[in-house]
């Protein structure tokens, strides 16, 4: 197994534990997206007497991180869930968390095991992408390739990759896929090759597989039912921070925060207000923080990353 830092270079590692040092004393911090635990590991280390809850979907993942976390194992329980549905746990018995964490996407361990099929890199790659890895029953990408119709397959491009061929993309694998059904890498990319009528860069084969890999893994349902399942879990003053790195998860985010923390959540059209008037909590983030030059020139897997945080009224 390797180290944390071949496993995933953890993002924004000072401004995470920056604003979940905010919180109160009491309680969990959950790690939603605890992965090869490197945040999780920065958050035992530099907040003393901090316990955390370590959730991941993916097997693969917990293992390294209760490898990684094993300096601090009586402060650290492990959960294999999703992070929605781990939030909805957190919060049954009441609220009971100091702080939440959601540093989104995949590691650069599930990018770079090609097995997997999360990379365009491999042209042998079986089109998987599910999370949970083969265990799971969920549908992996080359069944959504060969069954989802032409309308759906457009959305998906569009939406989840900003592919501006998407049209073309759904039309060309329908195509194809009547004479040999999708089942490797290389098949999608040849489908994109021909759309773009040039072999396409690496930023065009990236988004198509990323959009892939956002339905395989219905990664923007988890997100919405997540946020306020976390927000109810929060205790009093506890923090939230999310690293997205995409635009229509940030979008989700900055919406949820914002709305969070207005001082009036009446429709707008009754003339008086009649909702208590309080915001549910407060915006640590004033504007989206991003990580600097130097982070980027040393990960550069850190580029497209932004992070927000929200506190939880008291
Ligand atoms: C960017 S990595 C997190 C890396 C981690 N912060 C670290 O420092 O090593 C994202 C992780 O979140 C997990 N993940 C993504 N969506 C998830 C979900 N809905 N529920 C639980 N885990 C999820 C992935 O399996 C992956 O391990």
């Amino acid at each position: 197994m390797d180290g944390p830092d071949e496993y995933h270079v953890p993002v924004l590692p000072d401004e995470v534990v920056h604003f979940l040092r905010e919180g109160p004393e009491a309680g969990e911090i959950m790690d939603g997206t605890v992965g090869g635990g490197g945040h999780a590991a920065r958050i035992l280390q530099d907040i003393p007497g901090s316990r955390v809850l370590a959730v991941d979907r993916d097997p693969d993942a917990l293992d390294q991180a209760r490898l990684t976390l094993s300096p601090w194992a009586g402060r650290v329980r492990f959960l294999q869930a999703r992070f929605d549905v781990a939030a909805k746990g957190a919060g049954i018995m009441g609220p009971s968390l100091r702080g939440a964490l959601l540093d989104l996407g995949v590691s650069s361990r599930q990018i770079d095991n090609d097995t997997r099929g999360f990379s365009f890199r491999s042209g042998d790659a079986p089109l998987d992408m599910r999370m949970e890895g083969v265990a799971t029953g969920g549908r992996t990408a080359a069944e959504i390739l060969n069954e989802e119709g032409e309308a759906e397959l457009t959305r998906i491009f569009r939406e989840f990759g900003e592919e501006r061929r998407a049209a073309r993309l759904a039309r060309e694998v329908v195509k194809r896929r009547r004479t040999e059904p999708f089942e490797r890498a290389r098949q999608l990319l040849d489908a994109l090759t021909v759309v773009h009528r040039r072999s396409p860069e690496a930023g065009e084969k990236a988004r198509v597989f990323q959009a892939l890999r956002i339905a395989v893994n219905r990664e923007l349902e988890a997100l919405d039912q997540a946020l306020p399942a976390l927000r109810d879990a929060l205790l009093p003053g506890g923090v939230m921070v999310v690293i997205s790195y995409h635009s229509l998860e940030d979008r989700m985010v900055k919406r949820a925060f914002r709305e969070w923390s207005r001082h009036c959540v009446c429709p707008p059209e009754i003339p008086i207000c009649v909702c208590r008037g309080e915001p549910l909590g407060e915006l640590l983030t004033r504007s989206v923080v991003r990580p600097s030059e130097a982070e980027v020139t040393g990960n550069p897997r850190s580029r497209s990353a932004r992070l927000r945080a929200w506190r939880r009224g008291v």
